[in-house]
């Protein structure tokens, strides 16, 4: 561990986990910048925090789209391991397939094979992919009151 990367720590310790409210298409950009400089702050590398970023916009943007409201929750993890997690969820349809969904093509129930016209879509499937290529972990479900929640973490020391 770099000297750098552990005064940042020691300042983050009394930083208290912060929640934002998903309320609109353009939250995904200020949720993913304050997530990034939460990141930022307790020791993440640049490449590590433009990671972050990119996996809370598509999440973010998840909500908006498919739920309308919802929340990004951030908590920064000592134990076992340190690194951070966030927690996106809403109280939207929920997923009827998560494994499906999570593969790169499928987007609201059809894959891209079925020759859907991109004018009758609203994404191309790739958004959960690509959470789960940039972050350590990632845990997709349905909520019981309803609703989806995503956790994902990434971790400090690999
Ligand atoms: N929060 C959510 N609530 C309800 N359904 C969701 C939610 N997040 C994802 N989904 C479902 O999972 C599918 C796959 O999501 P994913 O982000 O991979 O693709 P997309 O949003 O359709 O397209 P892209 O992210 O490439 O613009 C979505 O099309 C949608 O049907
Ligand atoms: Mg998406």
């Amino acid at each position: 561990m770099s000297s750098n990367r552990s005064s940042y720590m020691v300042k983050a310790e009394s930083e208290p986990a912060c929640s934002m409210r998903i309320s609109r298409d353009s939250d995904s950009i200020w949720c993913s910048r304050e997530c990034a400089r939460y990141a930022n702050r307790i020791g993440f590398k640049n490449g590590e925090i433009w990671d972050i970023a990119i996996a809370i916009s598509e999440l973010v943007t998840n909500v908006s789209k498919f739920a309308r409201t919802g929340t990004v929750t951030i908590c920064w993890l000592r134990v076992p391991r340190s690194g951070i997690e966030f927690v996106v969820e809403d109280s939207g349809p929920g997923i009827e397939d998560i494994e499906a969904a999570s593969e790169d093509g499928f987007s609201e129930g059809r894959r891209l094979s079925d020759n859907v016209p991109m004018s009758e879509r609203r994404g191309l499937g790739a958004g959960l992919g690509a959470v789960q290529r940039l972050m350590d972990e990632v845990v997709i479900e349905n909520r019981t009151s309803g609703g989806v929640r995503v956790i994902v973490r990434k971790w400090l020391e690999k």
